[in-house]
């Protein structure tokens, strides 16, 4: 596929995210405190930068396995139909749960994912999304915890990408068509 040309301007950056992790990071401390059984699930793949920074900054007995939903193939829109290509390594019965998305768009990936998992009856299950584009909502959907609130623009980097490309960026970028 190949796509416009286009430049990449800097929205949030490197030391930001890093700082709102950090405080994400007590937030969480303060709900899971004590449990011995709390399962970190990424979804794959835009959340793999954020999943791992995000994990180095709890200090608590986690596991970390990674789910796979479809999402926006390679163009810029959702496809709303949400189907999982990778279901996690094992069972969440009994256990805490704490999602970790990249971006909630439409809400669509979010719901889907949270109930699917909620269908297999967790102790306890939370959700924590690094940005959230709430103008794009078309089903009611928020994460526990969000990191920014960002306009209706799409945006790459930080393990964000379009078409594949620019997940290895640092910071969050907006992308410009020139
Ligand atoms: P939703 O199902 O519409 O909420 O979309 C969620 C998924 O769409 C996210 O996990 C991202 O993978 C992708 N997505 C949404 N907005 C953007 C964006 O601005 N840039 C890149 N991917 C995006
Ligand atoms: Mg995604």
């Amino acid at each position: 596929m190949s796509h416009p040309p286009y430049v990449i301007d800097e929205m949030i950056s490197a030391k930001a995210i890093a700082a709102r992790i950090e405080a994400l990071s007590k937030a969480i401390h303060d709900e899971f405190d004590g449990t011995d059984k709390l399962i970190v699930v990424g979804l794959l793949r835009g959340s793999f930068v954020f999943i791992a920074d995000l994990v180095r900054e709890l200090d608590l007995p986690i596991e970390v396995d990674f789910l796979e939903a479809s999402s926006y193939g390679d163009g810029m829109e959702s496809s709303r139909e949400v189907r999982i290509l990778k279901d996690l390594r094992g069972p969440i019965e009994g256990r805490d749960v704490l999602v970790v998305e990249d971006i909630v768009d439409t809400g669509h990936t979010l719901h889907h994912v949270v109930n699917l998992l909620l269908s297999r009856e967790p102790a306890r299950l939370k959700s924590i999304a690094l940005l959230d584009k709430p103008d794009r909502r078309e089903v009611e959907m928020k994460a526990d915890w969000t990191g920014f609130e960002i306009p209706d623009e799409f945006v790459v980097g930080y393990g964000i990408d379009y078409a594949q490309r620019n997940r290895n960026l640092p910071y969050i970028g907006k992308v410009r068509f020139t």
